[in-house]
């Protein structure tokens, strides 16, 4: 995913991406944002795009500067925000050098989403390189376990509204086939565009591998409504979510 295909979404952003922050159904950004700030305290959101997440975080900060190698979405960002601790930079997060950002918080939300490992691994590695000793990390990213979910429960809605068990398969194990590219690379395409997903395990031996310590994990759940047309019946619980890991930097 080039800078151009991320400029090609600045014009309704909100409705081709989903900012986890804006639909965040137990506030787990801002909660986690609250117990990690601290008015002495700076945040840098890695990836920022249009800034949603940038704006949740903020008010727990002395200062939160938003960086992204999208100068739409910047400008975007930019004309979407009116707090005076909140800036925004132009960086490429994929180049090993280069200008530094140096935060006691990092937060870098669906950022490393990239088919190609070596490239999420330079941004993983950049953004904690970032962050000061002592200070910590927060990584959210697209649940592997999530997405193969919604397969069971599309599955279990067509059955429910009356398919056989034959079709129901047949018409999502097509789904399935459509969409997955890899997965023991955990590979699923989002919307036509490759994405990649974490299974939970996976995240914390990923940010393990990349200096920080004592990685938590807890979900970002979100509405149905972003994945389906209609919310499955009897599931209101058993919602899908995005995973968040929270990691000291050792
Ligand atoms: C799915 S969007 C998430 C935006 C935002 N974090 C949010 O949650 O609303 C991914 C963002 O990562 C940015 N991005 C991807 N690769 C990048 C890179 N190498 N350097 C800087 N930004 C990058 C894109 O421009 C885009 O804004």
């Amino acid at each position: 995913m080039k800078q151009e295909y991320w400029d090609g979404m600045a014009k309704d952003f909100s409705e081709q991406v989903l900012e986890i922050s804006d639909v965040d159904l137990n506030n787990v950004i801002p909660k986690t944002a609250k117990g990690l700030g601290g008015k002495n305290k700076n945040a840098v959101d890695f990836g920022c795009g249009a800034g949603a997440l940038t704006r949740v975080i903020a008010p727990y900060f002395g200062s939160t500067l938003g960086v992204d190698f999208s100068k739409d979405l910047l400008d975007r960002a930019d004309a979407l925000t009116e707090g005076t601790n909140i800036s925004y930079q132009f960086a490429d997060l994929s180049v090993p050098r280069g200008k530094r950002f140096p935060c006691d918080v990092a937060f870098c939300a669906n950022v490393l989403i990239s088919d190609d490992g070596a490239v999420r691994e330079g941004i993983a590695r950049k953004i904690v390189r970032n962050v000061t000793r002592g200070g910590d990390a927060v990584f959210i990213v697209p649940a592997l376990e999530s997405a193969i979910r919604l397969y069971q429960v599309a599955f279990a809605g067509q059955v429910s509204d009356g398919y056989s068990k034959h079709e129901a398969l047949a018409e999502i194990n097509g789904w399935a086939r459509k969409d997955i590219a890899s997965l023991p690379e955990g590979i699923i395409k989002v919307g036509g565009t490759k994405t990649k997903h974490f299974m939970g395990d996976e995240l914390i031996e990923f940010l393990l591998a990349w200096g920080l310590r004592d990685v938590s994990l807890e979900r970002v759940f979100y509405p149905w409504s972003e994945l389906l047309e209609d919310e499955p019946r009897g599931l209101k619980k058993s919602l899908p979510w995005d995973w968040m890991a929270v990691g000291t930097k050792g």
